[in-house]
């Protein structure tokens, strides 16, 4: 019976978890972020140093969130103090958190608002009649119109809304089983036909060619800025996400498959992404430039599969966002319902907020008309970028590790890796164990110290 209960307010499977996990990891830091970073900080080298992160550092902290989360079955507005009631003030590690997923989850508004209308210009052949050199201004004037994004945004956040209070198994669960097959899909499409165009080479080459002179320790800290957002950890949706795991789920052998799946699908969008830029005689661009300026000249240029082509790739997109933009969400919901809000009522609130910070931060992107207004020397979009890419979760996560490595009990974490017993405590645990302690607090230390200085 208290087995049902458990498993009724949280995932019904092992693989439903992994699936809703993987969903949130996997996002718009995959798609449009990791393939370019990866690109200029010297390709294979990048690969070698983002590798080691994304298994000794991120994984970690997501088996550590995990493991925080499934044992307190709370979010990590409260999971922290009731882990350690003697030290209350850890948790304003949790709070820190959610603040970082509150602004990431604006960012993620704005971007969706752009990306589901780009969806939509695609599929109504908008898109397909702009000459090459004209994409640059119909993206600012897209983003700068005061109403249309906004729009699309709005009818993003609904279906999330919408996703949340369909509950955590039949609404998240449920979608997620559903959307990250139907990603992978079209990502494979997207590669194949890519990888075959003529001069496809050099692309790859870009993606996978080992240069360390380009990495540095700006390159170094990058990656692992990057490991740590593209699994979704620092900033506890991975507490929440943990405390809906089933019972009987093996915690290190689910961090480890939406881990690899995560990686996976960024190098399967750098390999749909390069090949064609450079087949089409286009550079590399970052972020929205790339998919907003470059990328539609390359879908042009290739007549009537490139038009299926766009429409696939921001498809891929809004659904790659979708699934973040539902944990972020369910994240800062299932928090304020801890407070007592109800869950309808939490939704709706985090939602209104979050739109709000998000027609703010986008009337400063591009000529916007608050372009003008800067804190320290940044729009506020740019802010936001930076805060939740390279600052906050960092921080979080450092802070995440040492409350998991130091001051956890360590019969906790036992319990919880072998499942009440269930299953054996082997060398792997041992040595994520040890990982958790030693490595990667010392790793992330060192790569915040230098990245200051
Ligand atoms: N992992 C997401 C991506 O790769 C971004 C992200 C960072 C995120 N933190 C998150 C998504 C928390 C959901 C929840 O794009």
């Amino acid at each position: 019976m208290s087995n049902k209960k458990n498993t009724s307010s949280g995932f019904n499977s092992s693989f439903g978890a992994i699936m809703a996990a993987a969903g949130s990891a996997v996002g718009l830091g995959n798609i449009w972020r990791f393939p370019y970073i990866c690109g200029k900080y010297g390709g294979g080298a990048f690969l070698i140093v983002y590798f080691f992160f994304v298994f000794f550092i991120g994984m970690v902290l997501m088996m550590s969130e995990f493991i925080i989360g499934r044992r307190t079955r709370l979010t990590p507005g409260r999971a922290y103090s009731a882990l350690r009631p003697q030290h209350p003030n850890w948790r304003f590690v949790g709070l820190f958190g959610l603040l970082t997923c509150f602004l990431i989850l604006a960012i993620y508004l704005i971007i969706s608002g752009w990306t589901l209308g780009y969806f939509w210009e695609s599929l109504t052949g908008i898109l397909s009649k702009i000459p090459d050199e004209g994409f640059a201004d119909h993206f600012k004037f897209f983003a700068s119109l005061p109403l249309r994004p906004v729009i699309f945004t709005v009818i993003f956040l609904l279906f999330c809304v919408f996703v949340i209070l369909g509950g955590v198994e039949k609404g998240i669960e449920r979608v997620s089983k559903l959307l990250m097959p139907i990603l992978v899909v079209l990502l494979v499409i997207l590669c194949v036909r890519s990888l075959t165009l003529p001069g496809a080479s050099e692309g790859v080459a870009y993606l996978f060619q080992a240069d360390f002179t380009k990495l540095g320790s700006e390159g170094v800290l990058a990656a692992l800025g990057q490991a740590l957002f593209s699994l979704s950890v620092g900033m506890g949706v991975m507490i929440v996400y943990g405390s809906y795991l089933p019972v009987d789920d093996n915690i290190l052998k689910s961090s480890m498959w939406i881990t690899l799946c995560d990686l996976l699908i960024a190098i399967l969008s750098g390999l749909a992404i390069f090949p064609a830029v450079f087949a089409c005689g286009q550079t590399p661009a970052e972020g929205p430039g790339l998919v907003y300026q470059v990328l539609p000249v390359v879908f042009n240029s290739l007549g009537t599969v490139g038009r299926l082509f766009s429409i696939f790739f921001f498809l891929l997109l809004v659904l790659a966002a979708l699934t973040s933009a539902i944990s972020l969400l369910e994240a800062l919901t299932a928090f304020l319902h801890e407070k007592g809000m109800q869950r309808s009522t939490a939704a709706v609130l985090v939602s209104s907020l979050a739109i709000l910070l998000s027609v703010v931060a986008s009337f400063s992107f591009g000529n916007g008309i608050l372009s003008s207004f800067h804190i320290a020397g940044l729009s506020i979009f740019e802010l936001l970028d930076k805060l939740t890419g390279a600052v906050l979760p960092p921080v979080c996560a450092l802070l995440t590790i040492i409350f998991f490595g130091w001051f956890m009990k360590k019969e906790d974490i036992r319990d919880e890796l072998s499942n009440h017993g269930t299953i054996k405590i082997g060398w792997f645990n041992v040595f994520y164990y040890f990982l958790a302690r030693f490595v990667a607090p010392i790793a992330l230390i060192i790569v915040l110290v230098t990245g200051l200085l």
